[in-house]
């Protein structure tokens, strides 16, 4: 039977092909269990971003991805286990993403995975994207985060606010009805022409806006529940760009632009910060974590360390390079849930993904 080693120092290698990153990543557990910060433990990472392959076509293109995927993975793996000076033999555990995501893409890292497992005789564990995306906060060279906590899970396919009880606990407190947060940046990107994902270009003309331009819809804002909805705040922008454009002979202005994107941010944001807090202030508590792709946005740091000081909360972000898709947020959940729980490494070598994947349904 094969199991994880418990309570001893653990080498795990995590793959993430759910969406257009191809991720590697190795993380060693020896600096936890001497207390230390566990991103100490991120021995090495690489990673190769398809978005100048999908530039053209306005979004992801998932047969391109998934077969971009192929070419990447082996070559990825072979250059962290380089740079990190380690062998395959050295590695303890495989983890992959298993879902939610695309499922061609999926089944890349999948296979790989569950290959490299049934060779080498490890185990290996399938990892969901978002526990991922919702534990890198942890890898913070810096971070002093206790459980329990309010996470802010704000990506391109998802929004959800969630409780975190421990490793492995998620209960949802709210979501997104319709479009996710990062969703919203993408399409008002393509609205004011900028190219895809558009989330940081959207964010740095905001700079350059005037904020009393456009006071755009703040949907939910009092709806007094935790759930979220974007798809309106979408359609007023799409209204204000026709309507700017229909003004001046079809055409936007450089300065016309900004004012729209600050108006949006400024929207967007202030939804996202006063959902937060409130989910603080109904499950008392006072640690915030926010984690994915829009987790990387300025505006929204910004506003909301500002409420959070006030309020008296502390405010937790994946390092920078660790907001969007990457492989150690997977190598690194992997390993957190392999230390708890030895037996959920699988003994099967069939592979499956799960498309659709509610966070609160793991095993
Ligand atoms: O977490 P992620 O890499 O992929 C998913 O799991 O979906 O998130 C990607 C999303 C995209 O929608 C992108 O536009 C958005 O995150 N994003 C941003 C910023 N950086 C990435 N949105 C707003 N401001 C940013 N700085
Ligand atoms: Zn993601």
């Amino acid at each position: 039977e094969i199991v994880a080693r418990q309570n001893t120092v653990m080498r795990v290698l995590g793959i993430e092909t759910s969406c257009d990153e191809t991720g590697v990543a190795i993380v060693d557990t020896a600096p936890w269990e001497a207390g230390k910060p566990a991103g100490m433990g991120l021995l090495g990472q690489a990673l190769y971003s398809q978005i100048a392959m999908h530039i053209d076509y306005g979004g992801v293109v998932p047969e391109l991805a998934s077969r971009d995927h192929i070419k990447r993975i082996i070559p990825l793996i072979n250059q962290v286990l380089k740079e990190t000076s380690g062998d395959l033999k050295d590695i303890d555990a495989i983890a992959f993403t298993q879902g939610p995501g695309l499922a061609g893409a999926l089944l890349v890292g999948a296979s790989v995975a569950k290959g490299m497992a049934l060779a080498l005789n490890k185990p290996v564990l399938g990892i969901h994207h978002l526990e991922g995306h919702l534990l890198s906060p942890l890898l913070a060279d810096d971070a002093n985060i206790q459980f329990p906590f309010v996470a802010l899970l704000v990506s391109g396919g998802h929004t959800q606010l969630m409780k975190v009880t421990g490793v492995g606990e998620y209960s949802i407190l709210g979501e997104t009805l319709d479009d996710a947060a990062g969703e919203a940046f993408d399409k008002t990107a393509k609205m004011l022409g900028l190219s895809y994902p558009g989330g940081p270009a959207v964010s740095n003309l905001a700079k350059a806006g005037n904020p009393n331009t456009h006071q755009f819809p703040r949907p939910m804002k009092h709806s007094g529940d935790l759930d979220f909805s974007f798809a309106g705040l979408k359609t007023s922008v799409l209204t204000q760009v026709k309507k700017v454009a229909a003004a001046h002979d079809g055409h936007l202005s450089d300065s016309a632009k900004a004012d729209i994107a600050r108006g949006f941010v400024d929207a967007i944001v202030e939804v996202l910060v006063s959902k937060s807090i409130n989910a603080l202030k109904e499950t008392g508590l006072t640690t915030l974590v926010v984690a994915g792709g829009v987790g990387a946005n300025e505006q929204l740091r910004e506003s909301l360390g500002q409420s959070c000081s006030k309020e008296g909360f502390s405010v937790h972000y994946p390092p920078m390079h660790l907001c969007t898709d990457n492989g150690a947020m997977i190598a690194f959940a992997g390993a957190m849930r392999l230390k708890k729980n030895p037996q959920l490494a699988s003994k099967d070598w069939g592979f499956d993904v799960k498309p659709r994947w509610p966070l609160d349904d793991l095993e």
